[in-house]
């Protein structure tokens, strides 16, 4: 039969294991250990019933009181590691936020693009729209609606990607020129609008062409529009793309879809460089897009992008500009 001494006993050592535990992990262990099913005091328990009926209840008190102090006991040595625990946590888990964070490769704009959204900023501060195209582009579109007729020789094979079947009369998009086309049969005067986008020709890469290159066309139809017009917003974007400085000069050439037409250089470094094409829309093309040329007139203009580069940042091999090193793109300064 378990004797008071045994119980205090029992009592003391569950206490004293209690208070060593340093987590809740070893907190456990001594519970099972001084509390559990296995413990001296929950065996002293289920001896009860053996026990002399006379004695029953002080020792069932007397077990009741050792229980009662070792569950008080892990009770509050529950709370005390609970606390520490969850410090612990906090101090583990805590982030500063005043660090610097990794820096990953997020890439960068290729030049071209660059190039491409400040030519365009350019104009929409002006009040131009932007409008894009297909590259694959309808034959009519390409070159008919332009007022190039079939004998035109940029027509031919040796300049122009036809794409299968030839009877789609489907080709790659020999200029941004189309684009005109498709904004004039879709919105009506006044038109202001700038077309950027990929163009291609059956050119070799070499150190001034590339068979796939970009082009900025510009197109208004307005009432009025002249050439003094044309004249002026060419100016002011040469002054935008190459300095204060920046002259222009005009000579006289020939577009089908301008009519009159002229070639646009600029002095630059000393030296005149091409511009870009332009010229009056030709009242044929207006026509072609249901545009009344009694009441609109307009002026186009298309330029080479990476020639544009080329010039402005004295790039003199244009496989730099398409081949994709990234250390070229780099030294424009874009974030890669
Ligand atoms: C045209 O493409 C006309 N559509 C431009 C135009 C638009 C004139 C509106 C009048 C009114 P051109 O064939 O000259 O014109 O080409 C324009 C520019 O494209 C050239 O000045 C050049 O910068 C660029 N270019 C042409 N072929 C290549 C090529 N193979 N590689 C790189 N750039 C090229």
């Amino acid at each position: 039969m378990v004797s008071e001494k045994a119980l205090d006993q029992w009592v003391v050592e569950a206490i004293t294991a209690i208070s060593r535990a340093n987590d809740l992990e070893e907190l456990k262990t001594a519970r099972l250990a001084h509390a559990g099913d296995k413990s001296p005091i929950a065996q002293a328990s289920r001896s009860l019933g053996t026990a002399p009926a006379e004695e029953r209840a002080r020792l069932g008190k007397m077990i009741g009181e050792a229980r009662a102090a070792v569950t008080a006991a892990l009770d509050s040595r529950r709370d005390v590691l609970e606390v520490l625990r969850d410090e612990k946590v906090l101090q583990e888990e805590v982030v500063d936020v005043t660090l610097p964070s990794a820096r990953g490769h997020k890439g960068g704009l290729h030049p071209l693009t660059l190039l491409k959204n400040e030519i365009c900023d350019f104009f929409i501060a002006q009040g131009y729209g932007v409008a894009e195209g297909p590259e694959l582009e309808a034959e009519w579109l390409n070159f008919d609606a332009l007022n190039m007729h079939v004998d035109h020789p940029a027509r031919t094979m040796q300049d122009t990607f036809f794409v299968e079947p030839l009877e789609a009369r489907l080709v790659l998009r020999t200029h941004t020129s189309p684009v005109q086309i498709r904004t004039m049969l879709e919105k009506k005067p006044p038109i202001y609008v700038i077309c950027p986008g990929r163009t291609y020709r059956a050119d070799e890469l070499d150190a001034t062409h590339t068979p796939v290159f970009a082009q900025v066309e510009g197109l208004v139809v307005d009432r009025g529009i002249t050439m003094a017009h044309l004249k002026g917003t060419l100016d002011l974007f040469a002054k935008e793309m190459f300095g204060e400085e920046a002259v222009t000069r005009w000579r006289p050439s020939f577009f089908p879809f301008t009519e009159p037409s002229a070639e646009v250089d600029v002095l630059f470094n000393g030296r005149w460089i091409e511009l870009g094409g332009c010229g009056m829309v030709n009242p044929k093309v207006l026509a072609a897009c249901g545009v009344d040329s009694n009441e609109y007139s307009g002026f186009a203009f298309g330029m080479g992008l990476e020639r544009t580069l080329m010039v402005r940042h004295g790039i003199t091999d244009m496989h730099d500009i398409v081949e994709g090193d990234i250390r070229f793109s780099r030294s424009f300064g874009v974030g890669l």
